[in-house]
């Protein structure tokens, strides 16, 4: 068979991590995908960094926007980040030129996912994002068609690796919030504005997607109320431990009185205190966990990696994988001209 010809925008920490996975599992991948998967093309802003990876064998596109008419590219890949600007553009003009595009931008889907998944849509071309929430975990997949035949009554979790991963060192080492930030930045989990970590925007986004396709409601990013990790001093975490709780960043999205055509969709990101005995005071590092409780399933736990270059690249290439074989499917649980417009919130409390 034909390989899967990909372009790659963004060779940062997820970008250079989904090389080294196609390089390292080209054989498992191939085996997958029933097809090879190749990079053809890559563009990021500066041509000499030395980015620990082979580029020698891929075409250097100085225009990213070229990536999307490329007659030798399928899918153009997204790996720069921002919730308008280039990567915006560029998944306007790959998708309208009928490319299957693939992104962990959960900035841009939040803000934007509505309006690229109508155009995929009508373009019949897949657009898919598992790695724009919770980096590893394949809860977009798990939510979609994992619990598709429930009506679900709330989703919750960690969304935010960064957060987590402060929150769990300064309680575990005493350390201060600056301190472990600059740790998070190290690693690679932060965003390239880590205000959007610590003040809770990031696992907002995320919030926002998960709802949308766990209730099958249109993504409403400014309905969710959102507050963040800033204000959490190592004494809160101190005093919250000798009470019996940590503090953790947590996303919480529920239907109210009724399913997503007659019910109010309540989503909020802020800091929780957790008693030691829930699943989610065990969660520590970059880890995130996702709670959804179905009518039928009950309460259904998905842990993992939510940061990190490996397991980004992982849920990237899986969504590659999908496309590859035919089964992208559509990116939301129902078709997205059929998605409901749910109530959002207290009246009072939107924030846009
Ligand atoms: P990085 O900052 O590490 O990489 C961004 C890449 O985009 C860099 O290669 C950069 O080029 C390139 N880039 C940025 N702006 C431009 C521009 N204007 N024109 C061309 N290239 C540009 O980001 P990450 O890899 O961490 O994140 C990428 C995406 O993945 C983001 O949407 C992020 O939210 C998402 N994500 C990240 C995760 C993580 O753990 N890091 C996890 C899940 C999702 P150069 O290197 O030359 O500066
Ligand atoms: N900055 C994000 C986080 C990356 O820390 O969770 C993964 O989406």
């Amino acid at each position: 068979a034909e390989p899967l010809r990909l372009a790659i925008a963004g060779l940062g920490t997820v970008g250079t991590g989904v090389i080294r996975l196609l390089e390292a599992n080209r054989e498992v991948v191939e085996r997958r995908a029933g097809r090879a998967i190749e990079v053809v093309a890559v563009n990021a802003r500066e041509r000499g960094k030395d980015r620990g990876v082979d580029l020698s064998r891929f075409a250097w596109v100085d225009d990213m926007q070229a990536m999307a008419t490329r007659a030798d590219v399928d899918v153009v890949v997204e790996l720069v980040g921002g919730s308008d600007g280039p990567a915006l553009t560029l998944a306007r003009s790959a998708l309208d030129a009928g490319k299957g595009f693939v992104t962990a931008n959960k900035a841009m889907v939040a803000h934007h996912g509505m309006e690229l998944a109508e155009l995929a849509a009508i373009k019949s071309a897949p657009f898919a994002f598992e790695a724009a929430v919770a980096g590893g975990i394949p809860v977009v997949k798990g939510l979609r068609e994992g619990t598709a035949a429930n009506a679900l009554t709330r989703i919750y979790g960690i969304l935010n690796g960064t957060c987590n991963y402060i929150l769990s060192e300064m309680e575990r080492t005493g350390a201060d919030f600056g301190e472990m930030l600059s740790a998070a930045q190290e690693k690679g989990y932060a965003e390239a504005d880590p205000t959007f970590d610590i003040e809770g925007v990031d696992a907002a986004h995320k919030l926002a997607i998960l709802a949308a396709i766990g209730f099958g409601t249109r993504i409403d990013f400014e309905a969710v109320r959102c507050s963040g990790i800033t204000q959490v001093s190592a004494t809160d975490i101190a005093q919250a431990d000798a009470l019996g709780y940590v503090v953790r960043l947590v996303g919480i999205a529920s239907m109210e009185n009724g399913d997503e055509a007659t019910g109010r969709l309540l989503q909020r990101v802020r800091p929780c205190l957790v008693p030691f005995r829930h699943p989610l005071a065990a969660v520590t590092g970059p880890t995130n966990a996702v709670v959804a409780e179905g009518d039928f399933s009950g309460r259904l736990l998905f842990q993992g990696a939510g940061a990190g270059d490996k397991p980004t690249a992982s849920a990237v290439v899986a969504d590659l994988i999908d496309i590859a074989r035919g089964q992208a499917g559509a990116p939301f649980s129902v078709p997205v001209n059929q998605l409901a417009t749910a109530e959002q919130g207290d009246p009072g409390e939107r924030m846009g």
